[in-house]
């Protein structure tokens, strides 16, 4: 790196504290790595692991041919065609990999199963920068689910998704009508944490789709909450923003045509951003309220 004349050198302190407030929270080499190269010059770190094929559980449309080993999904990650990225940098093919999600999902008998599953699954790229799999918090037996867009930087140190400071004001939201942690399922669209915070891509998020689509399909709540734009537009099959699906009633259909009655809000980091619309919000929880009492 060339050095800053002593007297251009910013205040360290107020750049790093910049850098903080602005969301760059990822301290990067100078040189960029082939993390893909990496991995392949490494032994397999988990022993072969046999994802059992899915007894039926509720609600759930299961294909015939299930069982798919680590070794195997390992092998068909490697078949997928590579894709070449403008910089030359090798990206996991999406198509294939989002086929891969799929069958996975699918073959997901029970919730354990598919955190097992997704745990496994290399075929996205945001696995590669997270530190955890956010998989869910709560209560899976919940009459409600909430489902947000992506973990956050403290979501993924711990693990859990809306535990940061949009987390904090969810769990208000919640005990404002009556609810908590005990009571309701959290989860997300996406598992693992953009870099940076960044929005996800398309093809990460349909990549990630048939895993948040089987988890309200195994939890089977009575009550779908989408909590911002991205996870309404990704679960409702909507182009719409959100300030205008917000507080209308939609069904999220499972792959077993299970229908589910969703109700989009705003997203609690909005709400932080915007509290002049923590009212709207608060109208969407009371219909949630008014729904869970009406449906027992
Ligand atoms: N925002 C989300 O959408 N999900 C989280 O888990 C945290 C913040």
């Amino acid at each position: 790196m060339t050095a800053v004349p002593r007297d251009n050198r910013p205040d360290i302190a107020d750049l790093l504290t910049f850098y903080a407030s602005a969301g760059v929270d990822e301290a990067l080499e100078d040189e960029p790595m082939n993390r893909f190269a990496e991995a392949a010059s490494k032994p397999p770190e988990r022993a072969p692991a046999t994802v059992t094929p899915p007894t039926g559980e509720k609600g759930a449309a299961l294909p015939r041919s299930t069982s798919v080993s680590r070794a195997e999904m390992g092998e068909r990650q490697a078949a997928a065609p590579a894709v070449r990225a403008p910089s030359g940098t090798a990206t996991v093919p999406d198509e294939a990999q989002a086929a891969l999600a799929r069958q996975l999902a699918m073959t997901a008998a029970t919730l354990d199963e598919l955190r097992q599953h997704m745990a496994a699954f290399d075929g996205c790229n945001l696995k590669y920068t997270a530190k955890n799999l956010v998989f869910a918090d709560g209560n899976p037996n919940a009459a409600v689910m909430l489902v947000g867009e992506a973990p956050g930087r403290d979501e993924d140190i711990e693990g859990l998704p809306f535990v940061g400071r949009s987390g904090r004001l969810l769990d208000r939201m919640l005990a404002a009508i009556g609810l908590d942690r005990t009571s309701a399922y959290i989860a997300n669209v996406i598992p693992w944490r953009p870099p940076g915070n960044r929005t996800p891509t398309p093809h990460e998020t349909e990549i990630c789709r048939p895993f948040i689509e089987r988890q309200i399909e195994l939890v089977n709540p009575k009550v779908l909450v989408n909590l911002g734009g991205p996870s309404a537009k990704t679960l409702l099959n909507t182009t719409e923003g959100i300030l205008r699906l917000r507080g209308n009633w939609r069904v999220h259909t499972t792959a077993s045509g299970i229908a589910i009655p969703a109700m989009p809000t705003l997203h609690p980091a909005y709400l932080l951003r915007t509290p002049a619309h923590k009212k709207l919000a608060w109208r969407d929880f009371l219909e949630v309220k008014a729904k869970l009492r009406a449906l027992g």
